[in-house]
């Protein structure tokens, strides 16, 4: 077992990085997983993304959740050791722990070392009570919680951000049952759904006029010629972001702007002008795609919260 304030690192191998990569792009269509993203750079751009005019998404789930979160603290009880799967910059994380009665121990499961460090060095010297736990994990795989050293009376999963919408239904379902598999009987998930809206505004969110996000999608190439030894060539690929309306979801993809050879781990990658990579889907959804949602992964609904313009919603999910 972990001791306290250690941290337990499960980052991801470049050799598997390598293999998910070529795995990805030998498929058809191309894919590219998302989750690499969020390397330093990446984490930065992201935070960036998050206050660009046009994506609305993290000041919506603020204010939401600060204006719920005594009804959320009432529902879920005390003395909880809450679990994130991401830390992000921790912002809404602080407004949770304040929040609900006596937290025993905090454990952020999150794939950036950097992000982790810095939002757990924070919030130890904002609440000295509570227990740091940090994962340094793909919250995707199998996570073994570490013990606090003062035991906690249930689980609270917190998964903000509508980051579930980064996930494929399968994926989702899987992501859910494995959230599912640490609440026992009587833990919860607090999960964050950014809602099906004008298709303009979601498309506008995810091709900002800064060009913020096409920088952030770019980044990911960035990254694995860095990690894995690649060769994109990232003036060679553009970021292009579309609302899938009747699958309810934004599709980001790095478009080949000519005909070009990529290398990576001996193998070649040959691309014509117009190729697409999917990087990365944003699922939008509704109060009832997302019971539904829950029910295949043996979770029900059982609390709802959005803003007053039905832009996002808090769901506060149970075992079934
Ligand atoms: C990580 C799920 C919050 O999909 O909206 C933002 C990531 N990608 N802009 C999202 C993202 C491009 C984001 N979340």
């Amino acid at each position: 077992m972990a001791p306290e304030h250690a941290l337990l690192d499960l980052q991801p191998t470049p050799a598997r990085i390598l293999a998910e990569v070529v795995d990805g792009l030998s498929q058809s269509p191309r894919r590219l997983p998302s989750k690499y993203f969020y390397d330093a750079e990446g984490s930065r751009l992201f935070e960036l993304i998050t206050r660009q005019p046009e994506y609305t998404l993290t000041r919506t789930e603020l204010a939401l959740l600060e204006t719920v979160l005594p009804e959320i603290a009432r529902a879920v009880g005390p003395a909880l050791q809450v679990v994130e799967y991401g830390s992000g910059s921790g912002r809404k994380t602080e407004l949770l722990l304040a929040g609900l009665e006596d937290v025993a121990a905090y454990t952020p499961v999150e794939i950036s070392r950097s992000a982790l460090e810095a939002s757990v060095e924070r919030l130890r010297a904002q609440f000295p009570d509570i227990g740091m736990l940090p994962v340094l994990a793909d919250f995707t795989r199998a996570i073994d919680l570490p013990a606090p050293a003062r035991p906690a009376r249930d689980v609270l999963v917190f998964f903000p951000g509508s980051t579930l919408g980064n996930f494929t239904h399968a994926q989702s379902v899987g992501l859910l049952a494995g959230m599912r598999a640490l609440l026992g009987s009587n833990g919860h998930a607090l999960v964050g759904f950014d809602l099906d809206k004008d298709p303009r505004l979601i498309e506008a969110a995810y091709n900002d006029a800064a060009g913020v996000t096409a920088a952030f999608t770019l980044n990911l190439l960035r990254r694995l010629n860095r990690e894995i030894g690649s060769d994109f060539d990232l003036d060679g690929f553009a970021h292009r972001a579309v609302y899938a309306g009747e699958r309810m979801r934004i599709e980001t993809s790095l478009v080949s702007l000519r005909q070009q050879r990529v290398h990576i781990g001996g193998q070649r990658f040959d691309f014509a002008d117009g190729d697409a990579i999917a990087v990365e889907i944003s699922q939008k959804y509704t109060r009832g795609s997302v019971a539904g949602l829950a029910s295949e992964a043996g979770l029900r609904l059982s609390g709802w919260w959005t803003d007053a313009d039905h832009g996002f919603a808090l769901g506060l999910l149970a075992p079934d």
